[in-house]
This record gives C-alpha cells, sequence and structure tokens, in this order.
C-alpha cells in the first residue's frame, strides 16, 4: 500500500525521490519521508501528513546527495505520526530501510530485540526490520549478507529497501511475497528503484521487477539479481511503453477526472489490434488459447476486490450469455477460505488494476494450487498479476492514479465482451452471423462513451441537488445490478456518504422500508431486458415520496415523466450497456465530492493498491 522511490547516481537524489513520491502519493498519503546520503552521514526527514510536508520540510533544511530512498505511507502497525513514518534509522544511525507490507512475526523480534537492549523509536513493525540487518551486520561485516539474513528471519510478505553509510556505493532491494512490487529502473550511471512505474517512468523506460524471494543489489553502474538465498538470477529486461504525460493531472482539476475522461480514448485502445470489424473475429493471442483449451473449460470463476469485481459480475453474466459456460464471481478475500470448487477444467480470471491486490493474487495461488489455469486481466504492465498468469489481457487504459478507479472499470468490461466472444467462437457455438454482430456491436462504444461525456455539465446539476444527501440507495437489475453496486462504492469512498446498492427486485424484501424524501434513489432503467421492471420499482419509490435520479436511454419520455431527475445515456446493445451506465455514475460521485469540499484523488483511510490482507 506504501510507495517507495529509491535513486543511486551522480544526481541529486532528493529532487528525484520528491518527485517519484509524487508520483506514488495516490498509495499512501498519512505521513512520507526520505534519507539521503550526505557526506558519509545518513540524513532523515519525515513527516506527518501529504507529502507536500515532507517538501516544506525538505525547503526549510535542505539535504542533498546522490544516494537516498523515500517512502510515502498508508498505516497498518502505528499510528500515523512523523515518528512512524518511515525510513526507519538503525540505532547507530547506519543503516536506513523502507518498507512495504506486514512483518508478521514483529512481536516475537522485537522482543528477541529489546531483550539485546534495541531501543525502537517507532511503534512499527518495520523497525524491526533495520535492527535486525544493524545486528547481522556487526556480524557479516557487510550489508548484502546482513539483509539475507535478515530477511530470512521475517513472515509476511514485503517490498524493503535498504543501504548503509558503511558501503556508500549501494542500495539493496528485496521482494519477498505479494506486499506489492519491487522495479529497478536502469539508466546510464544511475540506477532507480521503486514500489511501482509511474514514480520513475520519466527517468526510464528499462525496468527489472523482482520476483517473490529476490533481491537486487543496485550500484551507479550495475544491479545484481539474485535469491534471497543466494542463486544468482539472469532477469529479464523489460520495456515499458507508457507515455510518462499521461501520469499527469493535465487541465483537470483532479487525477479521477481525468480518468473519467479518458476513457473514450482507453475503450478506443482497448480495440485496437484485437478486433477486426471487417470480418468480425477478436484476437486476444496473450491468453494462449486454442480451440481444445476452449472445448474443454467447463467453468469460469472470476476473482477481484472492489471495483474490479463489479466488472467481474458483469463478466459472469456475458460469459454465461454469449458462451454458455457456467461462471461464478468471487470475491477474492473470500475466495481462498472458501474451498472453492475449481479443477483442471477450470479458468479463474482475475481481475485488478494494479495486478499487486494481495487478495486477488492469493485467489490466484489458490486456483493454481487446484489445477485451474490461471488467466489475469491487468492495467499495470509487469505487475505480479500479469507475470504469473498463463494468459493475460493487458487493459491498454495507462496509468490510473485517482483511487477510485474509473477507466480501469470500463476496460475490463470491453475485454470480458471480447472474451466472452472468443471463447463461443472457438467452442462452435456462434454462427458467423451472431459472432460478427456481437463484435459489430463495439464499434460504437468509444465513441457512444463520449456522448456520455458530453452531458457532465447534467450530471453537475444533479450532484448539487444530491450534494447534501446522508444516504442513497443505488437499483439496478440484470447486467446493470453490478453498475448500482458500482455507483454506490464510487459515491462512498470520495463523498463518504453512505450509499447501499440493491439489486431492484430486491427492494419489496425489506429495504423499501428506507424510502422517504431523505433517501435519494439512484435506478439505473435502460432500455434493456429488465426495463418494464426497473419502471415498476421506480413506481413503487416514488409511491413512498423517494426522490428518484434515474440514468436512463436517451429520449426516454416515460422514465423522464415519471422521475425528479435524469442522467442520459445513449442507446446501444444491453450487453455493453455497463461501459456506458457507468459513467454518469462516476460523474456524479466526483461532482458530489467535490462539491463537499473533498480530496477525491485521495479520500480519507484509503489507498490505491491494497497489498496486505
Ligand atoms: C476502486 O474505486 C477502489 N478504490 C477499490 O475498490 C479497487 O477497485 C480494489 O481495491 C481493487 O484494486 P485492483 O483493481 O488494483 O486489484
Amino acid at each position: 500500500m506504501c510507495g517507495i522511490v529509491g535513486y543511486i547516481g551522480e544526481r541529486d537524489a532528493t529532487p528525484l525521490i520528491l518527485g517519484g513520491l509524487k508520483k506514488l502519493e495516490y498509495r499512501g498519503y498519512d505521513s512520507a519521508g526520505l534519507a539521503v546520503l550526505k557526506n558519509g552521514q545518513i540524513e532523515v526527514r519525515r513527516n506527518a501528513g501529504k507529502l507536500v510536508n515532507l517538501e516544506m520540510n525538505v525547503c526549510e533544511q535542505p539535504i542533498s546527495g546522490t544516494l537516498g530512498i523515500g517512502h510515502t505511507r498508508w498505516a497498518t502497525h502505528g499510528e500515523p505520526s512523523a515518528r512512524n513514518a518511515h525510513p526507519h534509522l538503525s540505532g547507530s544511525g547506519e543503516v536506513v530501510v523502507v518498507h512495504n507490507g506486514i512483518v508478521e512475526n514483529f512481536i516475537e523480534l522485537k522482543e528477541e530485540l529489546v531483550t539485546e537492549g534495541v531501543v525502537f523509536q517507532s511503534d512499527t513493525d518495520t523497525e524491526t526490520i533495520v535492527h535486525l540487518i544493524e545486528k547481522f551486520l556487526s556480524v557479516t561485516g557487510d550489508l548484502e549478507s546482513a539483509a539475507r539474513k535478515a530477511l530470512g528471519q521475517l513472515k509476511g510478505a514485503h517490498g524493503i529497501v535498504v543501504f548503509t553509510s558503511r558501503e556508500p556505493d549501494k542500495i539493496i532491494a528485496a521482494r519477498i511475497g505479494n506486499a506489492g512490487g519491487v522495479v529497478i529502473g536502469l539508466g546510464e550511471g544511475e540506477n532507480f528503484i521503486a514500489s511501482d512505474i509511474p514514480a520513475i517512468l520519466e527517468h526510464t523506460r528499462k525496468l527489472i521487477f523482482l520476483e517473490s524471494r529476490q533481491m537486487a543489489v543496485v550500484t551507479r553502474e550495475d544491479v545484481h539479481i539474485s535469491t534471497i538465498e543466494g542463486t544468482v538470477i539472469h532477469p529479464q529486461v523489460s520495456s515499458v511503453a507508457w507515455d510518462p504525460v499521461s501520469a499527469e493531472k493535465g487541465e483537470y482539476r483532479h487525477f479521477m477526472q481525468k480518468e473519467i475522461h479518458e476513457q473514450v480514448r482507453s475503450l478506443t485502445d482497448t480495440l485496437a489490434g484485437r478486433v477486426n470489424f471487417k470480418e468480425g473475429t477478436i484476437r486476444l493471442p496473450q491468453l494462449n488459447l486454442t480451440v481444445e483449451k476452449a472445448k474443454e473449460v467447463e467453468k469460469i470463476v472470476l476473482t477481484a476486490c472492489g471495483t474490479a469485481s463489479h466488472a467481474g459480475m458483469v463478466g459472469r453474466i456475458l460469459i454465461e450469455r454469449i458462451a454458455g459456460i457456467p461462471a461464478a464471481m468471487e470475491i477474492a478475500s473470500e475466495f481462498r477460505y472458501s474451498d472453492p470448487i475449481v479443477n483442471d477444467k477450470t479458468i479463474l480470471i482475475a481481475i485488478s488494476q494494479s495486478g499487486e491486490t494481495a487478495d486477488t493474487l492469493a485467489a490466484m495461488e489458490e486456483g493454481r494450487r487446484k489445477g485451474a489455469t490461471i488467466w489475469s486481466i491487468v492495467n499495470a504492465i509487469g505487475s505480479q498479476a500479469m507475470r504469473v498468469a498463463d494468459g493475460s489481457i493487458s487493459m491498454q487504459t495507462g496509468p490510473e492514479i485517482g483511487v477510485a478507479s474509473t477507466k480501469a472499470f470500463t476496460a475490463p468490461l470491453v475485454d470480458l465482451y471480447m472474451l466472452a466472444i472468443l471463447l463461443a467462437d472457438l467452442r462452435g457455438d456462434l454462427s458467423v452471423q451472431e459472432r460478427k454482430k456481437l463484435v459489430e456491436d463495439l464499434r460504437l462504444i468509444p465513441e457512444l462513451a463520449g456522448r456520455c461525456l458530453d452531458r457532465e455539465g447534467e450530471v453537475e446539476e444533479t450532484a448539487y441537488l444530491l450534494r447534501e444527501s446522508k444516504d442513497m440507495l443505488y437499483l439496478g437489475r440484470g447486467i446493470n445490478m453490478p453498475i448500482a453496486y458500482e455507483g454506490a462504492l464510487k459515491l462512498k469512498e470520495i463523498s463518504y456518504i453512505h450509499a447501499e446498492a440493491y439489486p431492484a427486485g430486491e427492494m419489496k424484501h425489506g429495504p423499501i422500508a428506507l424510502i422517504d424524501e431523505n433517501m435519494p434513489v439512484v435506478a439505473i432503467a435502460i432500455k434493456d431486458p429488465w426495463y418494464e421492471k426497473m419502471i415498476s420499482q421506480i413506481e413503487q419509490a416514488k409511491a413512498r415520496g423517494g426522490i428518484v435520479v434515474a440514468v436512463a436511454t436517451e429520449g426516454d419520455e416515460r422514465v423522464a415523466a415519471l422521475v425528479d431527475r435524469v442522467l442520459w445515456v445513449p442507446e446501444a446493445p444491453w450487453m455493453l450497456s455497463p461501459v456506458l451506465t457507468s459513467i454518469p455514475l462516476q460523474m456524479l460521485a466526483y461532482h458530489i465530492a467535490t462539491m463537499r469540499g473533498l480530496d477525491v484523488d485521495q479520500p480519507r483511510n484509503l489507498a490505491k493498491s491494497v497489498t496486505v490482507e
């Protein structure tokens, strides 16, 4: 959840680290710090609160040097404060560490270290790591062996970066398990370390991704990778095409708003190279899907967390309807504890923007253990979920920085639609005409998404009416039921308004009791197969004094006459309609939150990728 940056080279490390942390602040923003080696001494600056506090501190008390590490924190152990912020120094001040993850056995380790006379300066689990390394350094005499010994004692999943003033020519980085990525960026006479690509993208695109239980010794000229146990690894150097500019806010007030508006482009990129409209075919080569494989599949399990799980709910319907394969959507944090019925005739599809969500990665491991084929639909290139899968679909949306996921929600809806067509086609379940029709339906989707975005002004007016609500209810049916869940999640996480989502048909079984003039209802009532049912549910809500905002198909006077406000979407084939209905709900949440004066890119208590269980 935290962000890590490291630099070793000839340039001043401080601005490079602060610049990198700025790009990673979405990963955690309750405190931040950096450590730089200056004239043979480690100097540390740490501050509670957002990165700007650290930047002010560094302005008032400048530090510079050509080697340093930085960290932006999302607290797990120890309150968010300057003393708990990373980096953590050893007792002698000669070793310094930043860390992402949880030391699960830190109480035992701490007790042992305290008995040996170590004095702790913070409440964090991370501090045990730096004391352990210092302890072993006095035995081994070199940082690399000391780090190996210390890492061998840690339980849990970790990304760790450490250096010592005793060896001023190197930084060591290590990854154990799924506590987020560790990536090494290769430069000329300089090298970089980061938990996430955007932090170093403006400096290099040549990257080495550490696998679990790997360690990198990074000097100005070289990078040596080995396992924690010491076996030398010859890593693959990847080249990343992401445009660093796309990780900037540009003309928009917030990343979230920019990313909402990027959906026309991201949907276009999602189709590019995969859809042949002339022939009516789909290509997803990175799945390595053969006719035999498609025919032997008996079950598809989709797994994900949060917003990605709502994409999975839509995907379940698409796979069953188009490919006729029984499908289930399983929440990743529950999956591995539910003794799932999964075998070698199952394909498990993990959906993840970051590709580093601990629960999703654990679900993939559980599927693997039970013999399933593992696929992933991932945005972050080179992430763990992409690397460990048997096949993968890259979301092609570019970096998503806003904590509330938007463009990384609509892209996988299209990916899953294309996947369902491909499966059905390979299984011989579609006539040429059926396939061509399904493929043709994709053609206008980016343009129709653009028409939804053009209506931002109208959405803003509705947001103004709803901005002071205490509670809101989101209703949908069928393929748009998951969009009600997604709309409610968007609102909750950035506006802090309590919102619930229900399959509209469930209302009469209890929740209808909640409806009065203080409980606005957002009902997705487009012209899809559930339209008539939604109309009658809206009537029921209106009969009880509810204020109803409908997401409706352009020109639908019947809905307009029934409700208080309408968020219009263009007409589209029902199986692709969630791509469109989700957009006004993203904009609604965004504008309500900004009208409430909230920081939508960094909502309280949240982090962009959740790399702890
Ligand atoms: C989305 O708005 C959320 N912040 C969150 O639910 C997110 O979708 C979830 O944590 C999963 O993340 P992932 O896609 O990176 O795996």
